[in-house]
């Protein structure tokens, strides 16, 4: 038998698909990744680009009705697509747990927050009854929960977001799980707060050597505090590969425009912040070529036509979707291309196709 140990997570053409009045949804549309032991994996990418539903997917807690899931999502090597629910629900807490984006829904109103944890460490058998009381007050202390003995009694409404947040963490903690999906932890919260939930989870994260994926439309929070970077768009992963190492080289023109949407310290407060030209399409309506081609100023015509495939950069583990990579010749082509004939791969004047996309504010970052 090898004694190879199998990564944290390794995820293989996950999809998972709405049945909607408007036609399938592909809201998950074959994402493959491996996660390693104790590494921060950031899932960032635009409102709507399927992150949650990759989490949730993961979870298995998606809509029974009108939804289609398959793939694999090996856990520790053990498949739990494949989980009857009663297993599924079995490993919640003490394998694999979420912390959610807005703990005023996630958390129970008319029960102290103290006996939420309780209430879950007796439901997963993880402490004995007459320890439950002291358990939960020490939850709450590891979340650095100040005087969390009179905390414990209080409810959520009594207690500030960041408070709020950090219960909720507490929660997910309590089983110790191998795995914790944290999805927009800090959306909800001011920059001072954010930096410290984040703070907190890397912590945590460190000191129990546990696997993160860390869900967030912010590439500056994702720089900050991941190993590993995977950008989704339209429900399929765009790039992946080291946070560093993406960031610093992004072969995809969409995570290029997203950095570039980044604001900057050094830019005078008036400078107008850049944003990617157009909208994401609809799940239900995707482009026939690369899902981005309608918003991108390297698309040519075989972006509208032919889907890209996954290229990978063997010594660094960068991966990518696209025919025309940024930093390469072929992309330095495209633009120039693009330029000289003052339209865009949609065969559109750019002047129109930014006004049908986008609006005139846009037309400098598109070419
Ligand atoms: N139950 C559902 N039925 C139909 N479509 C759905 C369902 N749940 C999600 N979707 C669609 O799937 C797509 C991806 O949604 P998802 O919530 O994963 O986006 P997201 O990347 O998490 O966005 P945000 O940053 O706003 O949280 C969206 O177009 C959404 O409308
Ligand atoms: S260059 Fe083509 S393949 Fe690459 S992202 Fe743009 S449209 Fe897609
Ligand atoms: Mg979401």
């Amino acid at each position: 038998m090898s004694d190879v140990q199998p990564p944290a997570l390794e995820v293989r053409n996950l999809q998972t698909h709405f049945e909607t009045p408007h036609g399938i949804a592909r809201s998950v549309d074959g994402v493959s990744f491996t996660l390693p032991t104790s590494h921060v994996l950031a899932v960032v990418g635009e409102s709507g680009s399927g992150k949650s539903v990759l989490s949730r997917t993961i979870m298995r807690l998606t809509p029974k009705v009108n939804t289609k899931s398959s793939g694999e999502v090996l856990l520790s090597g053990v498949d739990l697509m494949k989980l009857r629910e009663k297993d599924m629900r079995s490993i919640w807490a003490d394998r694999l747990s979420m912390v959610f984006q807005d703990p005023m829904t996630a958390l129970n109103p008319v029960m102290p927050v103290g006996d939420q944890i309780s209430e879950l460490l007796l439901r997963h058998k993880l402490v004995p009854k007459a320890e439950l009381k002291t358990a939960a007050i020490a939850a709450l202390a590891s979340v650095g929960i100040p005087d969390p003995v009179a905390r414990a009694n209080q409810y959520p409404h009594e207690l500030s977001g960041g408070m709020r947040q950090r219960v909720m963490i507490a929660i997910a903690l309590a089983g110790n799980p191998e795995l914790l999906i944290a999805d927009e932890p800090t959306t909800a919260l001011d920059v001072t707060i954010q930096a410290q939930i984040m703070t907190l989870l890397r912590q945590q994260q460190t000191q129990r050597r546990m696997s993160m994926i860390l869900i967030t439309h912010d590439l500056g929070i994702a720089s900050a505090y991941a190993d590993d970077l995977m950008v989704m768009y339209a429900g399929q992963v765009v790039e992946r590969g080291p946070a560093a190492e993406v960031l610093r080289k992004p072969r995809s023109p969409y995570t290029e425009a997203l950095r570039r949407s980044i604001p900057r310290l050094a830019n005078p407060s008036h400078a107008r912040l850049e944003v990617i030209p157009g909208r994401p399409p609809t799940m239900t309506d995707l482009p026939k070529g690369c899902r981005f081609a309608p918003r991108c100023r390297y698309a040519q015509d075989k972006c509208l036509t032919e889907v890209p495939g996954i290229e990978k950069e063997t010594q660094t583990e960068h991966e990518y979707r696209c025919f025309y990579p940024v930093g390469t010749a072929a992309n330095r082509g495209a633009l120039a291309l693009n330029l000289e004939r003052g339209r865009t791969a949609a065969g559109l004047p750019v002047s129109q196709r930014l006004e049908k996309h986008a609006g005139q504010r846009s037309k400098e970052i598109l070419l």
